[in-house]
């Protein structure tokens, strides 16, 4: 039967709407990445987006971890400036570094971390390389100990610890276990919690140590604390990893701050470490860090060499120039180390005192609460004991944001906001 023209048209049509709709719904569900899940947002992104919505205009942002000087504003420090116009200046080129980095950078950096008379240094036992900042540092480092690690394949960390650590460990193939660390209670370092814990770790398993200024607590161990832990990781025969992202920014002198490490190696702990210069060098994006395995011999620091090589040659082939140019040269010029020793420890200085206004202002309003533990607490990050419901009233009622387990960035307090925080934090807290 033949049918009317307008009749053709519209069958015509509604095929060519239902194949259209077909196609559509058959991509949707042949596309390569519909199984694809939304993924939660980075936790201190989210606050720093929050913070940027607020309209209040006493509103302070205390999530980051990126240090701001006394007028909230980021800081380049003078030191790294001076050393980056001098690179400029120098017209250099932008040719590949080699896979380990820049050669002079790794040997400042090691020597930074364990001083130049180190037995690590005098008999080259390190194996050092450039890595992306802290982060890129750590995973080299957790790579190579997944490989060559002849252990358990557990990684046990402080509890808390920074959160990057559980899925970079767990993403280089550790299980991923704790040792007690924060004391809820005293809000110090929970020791005889951690010295029980770190004696049931099985041997040959790795152990998560911060050097200095634990994020996200700002809670260390005091020196003979640090032996003790010593002893009892040597005899159980556990590998220490350390984390040094904040060397110089706790005390000020970048020597106090290495001395979990330098004791280690005193007490012949053979160790792996990751140095970041984010903090101390405020080369954040720049992303320069350095990672080292410390060795029995040269002999054997060359053969550890090669196969960080290999790890990452395929990963990044081979790290940036820039970042580890500036922070050699201001680790090897003698006038501009010196410079920057002092910058560093202005940077460390001015947080400290934010430590004693915040507290003596907290008393000033008129708090009963024991407040000592923020000063006591060290470098960037200050665990204040605020539980959860107090944070988002800190949050609602005052537009200051944090992160939900209560941890402020002093290096984002300031003198123009120290006396709205204390007076906030009473306020939620009396
Ligand atoms: C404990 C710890 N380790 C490592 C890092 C690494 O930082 P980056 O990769 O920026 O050097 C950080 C930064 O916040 C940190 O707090």
């Amino acid at each position: 039967m033949a049918l009317s023209s307008r009749t053709q048209i519209l069958f015509s049509n509604i095929l060519k709407f239902s194949s259209c709709s077909q196609l559509a719904a058959s991509n949707r569900s042949s596309s390569w990445w519909s199984h694809v899940e939304m993924g939660p947002p980075d936790a201190i992104l989210g606050i720093t987006e929050a913070y940027k919505k607020d309209t209040n205009p006493k509103k302070v942002n205390l999530g980051a971890g990126a240090y701001r000087d006394d007028n909230g504003k980021p800081y380049v420090l003078p030191s790294v400036k001076a050393a980056e116009q001098r690179l400029l200046s120098e017209n250099l080129d932008k040719e590949y570094a080699g896979i380990a980095g820049i050669a002079d950078f790794c040997n400042a950096a090691a020597k930074l971390a364990f001083k130049e008379d180190s037995v690590v240094i005098k008999d080259h036992l390190n194996a050092t390389v450039q890595g992306i900042s802290g982060t890129g540092s750590l995973y080299i480092g957790a790579a190579f100990l997944s490989e060559f690690l002849k252990g358990t394949k557990e990684v046990y960390m402080p509890n808390p610890t920074w959160g990057n650590h559980i899925p970079l460990f767990r993403r280089c193939g550790f299980a991923i276990k704790q040792y007690r660390y924060y004391d809820s209670k005293t809000c110090g370092f929970d020791f005889n919690g951690a010295l029980q814990d770190i004696a049931k770790i099985p041997e040959n398993s790795v152990i998560l140590l911060h050097a200095c200024a634990h994020n996200p607590t700002g809670v260390d161990p005091k020196h003979e604390q640090w032996k003790e832990m010593s002893k009892i990781i040597k005899a159980r025969k556990i590998f220490p990893f350390f984390d040094m992202a904040y060397q110089g920014f706790a005390s000020g002198d970048c020597d106090k701050d290495a001395q979990a490490v330098r004791m280690f190696i005193e007490d012949g702990h053979r160790i792996a470490l990751a140095q970041s210069f984010a903090k101390n060098m405020g080369l954040y994006g720049e992303r320069v860090g350095a990672f080292t395995v410390v060795c029995d011999s040269k002999d054997e620091a060359q053969r550890v060499m090669s196969q960080l090589k290999i790890i990452i040659r395929p990963t990044y082939s081979n790290p940036p120039v820039h970042g580890a140019r500036i922070a050699s040269l201001v680790l090897t010029d003698p006038k501009l180390n010196k410079q920057w020793l002092q910058e560093v420890k202005g940077m460390a200085d001015r947080i400290i005192g934010m430590r004693t206004r915040l507290h003596d202002g907290l008393k000033k309003e008129g708090s009963t609460r024991n407040w000592q533990h923020i000063t006591d607490q060290i470098g960037m990050f200050c665990f204040t004991g605020l539980t959860q419901d107090q944070v988002e009233k800190l949050t609602k009622e005052f537009s200051i944001y944090l992160t939900k387990d209560g941890r402020i960035s002093v290096a984002g307090v300031s003198s123009g906001n120290v006396d709205y925080l204390a007076h906030a934090m009473h306020q939620v807290t009396k």
